[in-house]
């Protein structure tokens, strides 16, 4: 099989494209812009493969796309290209808007030309699979809030009042229904996220990105074109771009300067290692039913200060702050990195909790992730001591290591 990837420069792009190229025989097109996220560097590991090809493309320029389709002639696409930072996406949407909403349109008309051209047989097996986030769902309640408890409930009662209606839309309503009263009775009265919850987003990212899932299903209904959608959880891993949580926290703590929390650090994401998402996508794509979506968790959900707390501990153990001569706030040696924790003001319309319900893809695809948090924040921790050198040439870029995202 030959995959057209968009957006394979990426943190996730590229973790799918090292996992395509080393566990199987299939061929990949890369296709990317190269913005500031995207560096070949991550993918030094494959590039020498005569099974992969780059061509450095805008998904928003369709004759660029329809010289791709048809010189590397695919047997399916999967889209990643997007611009993926919340904190970005409030401080300039308009980028946003652009890649992820119309060149995800420019991509559809390109995918569905090319798919029009194809015989039959592999016009059937041709398959469009969109790669999502579960920011598009807005944010569940939090253990923390007040009467947490009585907001889930009060959802459960209003889809109850909704069910009795009318609807066109009996048939997803119902399983939104049950999947909500099966969270209720696990979570102890906190739901997560499931194929069928309604999206809410909250940011310029997560609009963005639900308008290009709503434009992706429309293509399928309309034109037949024969997508898979998949929406995933937080990933954190090797490769990750130096702005984000995870990376950011441990680069700062190397050079001793402060680790901000947003706000009072409770905010709750469910944590998957990245290339366990590869591995997922990978199996969706192979195996998952034409106009289904699956959600891809990682079981593991984690309040930011702990993932910042257990990162702390992980470098206080490889890499203690004695051996490097740092020194704490209050002028004296560092002993704990922890000690550097700074809480910030947080984020304008920060989601309190995201949590999926990664039950569809583990009972009809047979997915589960490899890595527990534990295992793989540990060997995150490890791949950065590593690689220095790398998140080096990555920040010699146009990101400094600025706040983002502040503005309201
Ligand atoms: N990072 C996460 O935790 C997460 C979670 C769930 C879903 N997702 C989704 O997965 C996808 C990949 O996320 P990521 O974290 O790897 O993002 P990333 O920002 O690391 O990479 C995005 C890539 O897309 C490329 N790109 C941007 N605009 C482009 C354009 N106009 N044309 C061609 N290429 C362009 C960039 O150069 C970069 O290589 C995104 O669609 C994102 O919404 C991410």
């Amino acid at each position: 099989m030959k995959l057209l990837i968009t957006g394979g420069a990426g943190f996730i792009g590229s973790a799918v494209i090292r996992h395509i190229i080393q566990h199987t025989q299939d061929s990949v097109v890369n296709i990317d812009k190269l913005t500031y996220a995207g560096n070949l560097e991550s993918l030094s590991a494959v590039s020498a493969s005569a099974r992969y090809r780059f061509e450095q493309v805008d998904i928003c320029d369709r004759a660029a796309l329809d010289q791709v389709f048809s010189e590397h002639q695919p047997d399916a696409v999967m889209h990643l290209a997007a611009e993926s930072h919340v904190d970005r996406s409030i401080d300039g949407p308009a980028e946003f808007i652009q890649t992820n909403i119309v060149g995800t349109y420019q991509l559809l008309e390109a995918a569905r030309a090319y798919w029009n051209s194809l015989d039959n047989q592999r016009k059937q097996a041709f398959r469009f699979h969109h790669i999502s986030t579960d920011e598009v769902y807005g944010d569940l309640p939090h253990p923390n809030d007040e009467n947490s408890v009585d907001r889930a409930s009060a959802q459960h009662v209003d889809l109850k009042t909704n069910l009795q209606e009318p609807t066109v839309n009996v048939g997803r309503a119902s399983a939104r229904h049950v999947g909500l009263k099966a969270d209720l009775q696990e979570q102890q009265g906190l739901p997560l996220f499931t194929e069928a919850t309604a999206y809410a987003p909250s940011s310029p990212y997560s609009a963005s990105k639900a308008s290009s899932d709503h434009l992706v299903r429309a293509w399928q209904r309309t034109y037949g074109l024969p997508i898979l959608v998949t929406n995933c959880s937080n990933n954190y891993g090797p490769y990750h771009f130096p702005e984000k949580l995870i990376p950011l926290v441990i680069l700062n703590a190397l050079e001793g300067k402060p680790l901000p929390i947003y706000g009072a650090g409770d905010q709750i994401r469910d944590w998957l290692y990245v290339e366990d998402h590869a591995c997922a996508l990978y199996t969706v794509i192979c195996q998952g039913q034409v106009g289904e979506t699956y959600n891809i968790g990682g079981h593991n959900e984690k309040q930011n200060i702990e993932v910042v707390r257990t990162i702390c501990s992980l470098l206080d153990e490889l890499a203690p702050a004695a051996t490097r001569q740092l020194t704490a706030p209050n002028g004296t040696p560092l002993v704990n990195y922890s000690d550097l924790l700074t809480h910030v003001a947080d984020r304008p319309g920060h989601d309190r909790r995201y949590a999926i319900d990664a039950s569809k893809i583990q009972r009809e695809l047979n997915w589960l992730p490899a890595e527990t948090f534990e295992t793989g924040l540990r060997k995150t921790v490890q791949w950065y001591l590593d690689n220095q050198a790398w998140c080096q040439r990555v920040q010699d870029g146009s990101y400094q290591g600025e706040r983002l995202g502040a503005q309201q």
